[in-house]
């Protein structure tokens, strides 16, 4: 079972290798672009990059574990950013990730068990008047309650299930 998991090739990744002409010292491009592309760096990816350039699997490895931007993570369907600076501090931010921490059962800096929620501090969004603040995908929402961070997640959440 380990030699065909091993062989599995990485369609996307041997694209973008491709597009370097395949050059070794074009690593870190090609590595930014794969993670670009699927918003994590697989396995499947790695090794695929490692064949197309001819460098070991553990060179690779060493490279990606040097550079924190990469991730060796699936990312969760929902990002959440949440403001933890002390203007949004001030008007219960810290009480909003408690909350969110405890329903989603998402800690702060990881993924929710289900793999749904990825729940992050942020230290200003630039939205101090309007706090607490947050985000979710990138949108940016102000005067967040637990209740309207509950509807806007389970709105995105049923949006991707539609699909
Ligand atoms: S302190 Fe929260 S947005 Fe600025």
């Amino acid at each position: 079972m380990a030699a065909l998991i091993d062989k599995l090739e990485h369609a996307p990744a041997r694209l973008i290798c491709g597009r370097h002409d395949n050059r070794p010292d074009a690593l870190l491009e090609i590595l930014h672009e794969a993670q670009a592309a699927e918003g994590w760096l697989s396995d499947d990816a790695l090794r695929t990059i490692a064949d197309a350039l001819n460098i070991s699997r553990a060179e690779i490895h060493g490279v990606v574990s040097f550079y924190h931007d990469y991730k060796r993570e699936a990312p969760a369907k929902l990002a959440i950013k949440l403001c933890r600076a002390e203007a949004c501090q001030a008007v219960g931010s810290e009480a909003l990730a408690a909350y969110v921490e405890k329903k989603w059962n998402a800690p702060s800096g990881g993924k929710s068990a289900d793999g749904e929620i990825q729940l992050e501090a942020v230290y200003c969004l630039g939205n101090c008047a309007l706090g607490p603040s947050g985000m979710i995908d990138g949108e940016l929402f102000g005067r967040v309650t637990p209740e309207r961070l509950d509807a806007l997640i389970e709105q995105r959440i049923e949006k991707m299930e539609r699909e």
